[in-house]
């Protein structure tokens, strides 16, 4: 691939593991310097960027948690010590609890709320202020968001407030030239899969709904983070772009 985004800086939250590692990887191939935020995945986060820089590019490793304020602040303090800007955020880090609703707590809303949802304000509100016209913020979101899903319920309520912001994020920003979208994945299947009782139906299903299955891979949905980075998708803007392969239109 061509350095297509050559001299950009891009900051990945829980770059370490699954999708946000393919994510990491696939801007810094397209040219990118790279900061791997992580939270717990600290030699995973340092292995890789090791492999950042065997292909030419400067990458940090910076521990956070995303939806913490003052851990937002240190990681900005640490990234603004290796990139002077910022030209794209890409909000990848998530968490959250697997219940069904009924035995949900205030704590778990909370958590869900604010390393899914809110994390994203917080890491706008640090970036902004370093990220040029040209500049891209991308988020990562589910079919949970709009469709109700066994054990999802704060998770997808979570990812349904994230849109919302990317909306509201793409209006307030539009005029200062920063693209403001998520990118909605079906099915991959990373760690986060193992903790879902219902794995296995969840990739049958995705097997036999999706039209250009039979798998997703964090690369595929790494595909279309880039996709959006690019300066041909300067008029995207606060569009959820869902990557399943046709799942989700399928009946
Ligand atoms: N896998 C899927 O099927 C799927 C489908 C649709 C959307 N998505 C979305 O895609 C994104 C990545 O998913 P994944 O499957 O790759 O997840 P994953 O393999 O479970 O990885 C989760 C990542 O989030 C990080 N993280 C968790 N809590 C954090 C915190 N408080 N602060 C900073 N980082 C934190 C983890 O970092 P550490 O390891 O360093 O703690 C890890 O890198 C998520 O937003 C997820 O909702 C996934």
């Amino acid at each position: 691939m061509a350095d297509t985004l050559a001299g950009k800086t891009a900051l990945v939250t829980g770059a370490a593991r699954g999708i946000g590692r393919a994510i990491a990887r696939r801007l810094a191939l397209a040219g990118c310097d790279v900061a791997v935020n992580y939270y717990n995945s600290h030699d995973e986060a340092e292995s890789l960027c090791g492999e950042l820089r065997a292909m030419g590019r400067r990458a940090v490793a910076i521990k956070a948690s995303v939806g913490v304020p003052d851990s937002v602040d240190e990681l900005f303090a640490e990234l603004r010590k290796s990139f002077d800007h910022l030209d794209i955020l890409v909000s990848n880090a998530a968490s959250g609890v697997l219940k069904p609703a009924m035995e949900m707590s205030l704590k778990h809303w909370r958590w869900c709320m604010e390393t899914n949802a809110f994390a994203l304000n917080l890491l706008a509100q640090r970036a902004v202020p370093i990220m040029p016209a040209g500049g891209r913020i991308i988020a990562m979101t589910s079919i949970g968001s709009v469709r109700a899903m066994p054990l999802y319920g704060f998770i997808g309520a979570s990812k349904a407030a994230l849109e919302s912001l990317v909306r509201t994020l793409a209006q307030e920003l539009g005029p200062r030239g920063i693209r403001v979208n998520a990118v909605s994945a079906g099915a991959v299947d990373t760690d986060s899969l193992q903790f879902f009782p219902n794995r296995d139906r969840l990739i049958a299903s995705f097997r036999e709904r999706s039209p250009a299955g039979p798998v997703l891979t964090p690369e595929d949905v790494a595909g279309a983070v880039y996709l959006l980075c690019l300066a041909e998708a300067n008029m995207i803007n606060g569009h959820t772009l869902v990557v399943d392969g046709g799942f989700a239109i399928s009946g």
